[in-house]
């Protein structure tokens, strides 16, 4: 019997085999196709429109977590002893990066059965277990800083080569400033921001916008107006 059998070998599957097994547990990664082995806790890491058929191959009773961090347990059949643990963590494939996890915290919520070894699991991986019911909400934060700003972040480069750097450069250009001010508002809050919307500079923003293009133009003027009215 593993300890924890992970169905699904996508991004988040594949890395959560490496780090179940970096922390001493034995673990199964079970792709589709494959029968689910014997197992104290079956982890589902499959995308959201997918848990209930992967969660037919598993048998009645059986303690089951999922990872999708807005879904509640309840989207698992009442049949299973049902629960999620979903780190607050990027896994973009073991290929691009296996993350460190220590101290990361991570959504658990389910049936006490699950509750608990969501918990367990969570603090053997060294995640931060927080009982989170509002699955929705802790997703949406999740997406603003994991998605959002790759997303703003991918757009300011493009604006920097349409500026005439390579794209590598482009990327590289942005870090130092990019690290240095995510650390300083995670550290400092509102008092860290910088920028011509925080002064009420109205004329820089404005020659911003008319470079800017298309929806990355839309996401600095919706993003400049919500810094003009936080500074106010
Ligand atoms: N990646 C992250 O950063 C991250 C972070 C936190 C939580 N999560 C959670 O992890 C879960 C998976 O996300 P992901 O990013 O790893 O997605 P993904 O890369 O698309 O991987 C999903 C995997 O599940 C497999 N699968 C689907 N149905 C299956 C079934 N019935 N039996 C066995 N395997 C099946 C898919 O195989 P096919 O390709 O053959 O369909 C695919 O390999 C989601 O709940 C997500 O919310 C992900």
């Amino acid at each position: 019997v593993v300890e924890v059998a992970i169905l699904g070998a996508g991004r988040f599957g594949r890395t959560m085999h490496v780090l179940l097994a970096r922390a001493g547990i034995n673990a199964a990664l079970v792709r589709r196709g494959e029968a689910v082995p014997p197992a104290r806790v079956i982890w589902l890491a499959v995308r959201d429109g997918d848990l209930r058929e992967a969660s037919a191959a598993v048998p009645d009773g059986a303690l089951t977590l999922h990872a999708s961090g807005a879904l509640a347990p309840s989207v698992l059949p009442p049949r299973l002893r049902a629960g999620v643990l979903h780190p607050m963590m990027t896994f973009p494939g073991p290929e691009v990066a296996i993350p460190d996890v220590q101290g990361v915290p991570a959504r658990v919520d389910g049936h006490p059965d699950a509750l608990q070894s969501a918990v367990a699991l969570a603090s053997r991986l060294g995640l931060r277990p927080l009982h989170i019911t509002d699955g929705t909400r802790w997703h949406a934060a999740a997406c603003m800083v994991s998605g959002h700003l790759a997303e703003l972040t991918l757009r300011a480069a493009t604006v920097l080569e349409q500026a005439g750097l390579d794209r590598r450069d482009a990327r590289e250009c942005l870090g130092p400033l990019a690290r240095t001010s995510l650390a300083n508002v995670l550290a400092h809050g509102d008092a860290a921001l910088t920028g011509p919307a925080t002064r009420g500079d109205r004329t820089t923003t404005e020659a911003h916008l008319d470079v800017l293009t298309g929806e990355t133009r839309d996401i600095y003027a919706t993003l400049s107006r919500a810094i003009l009215a936080r500074a106010r």
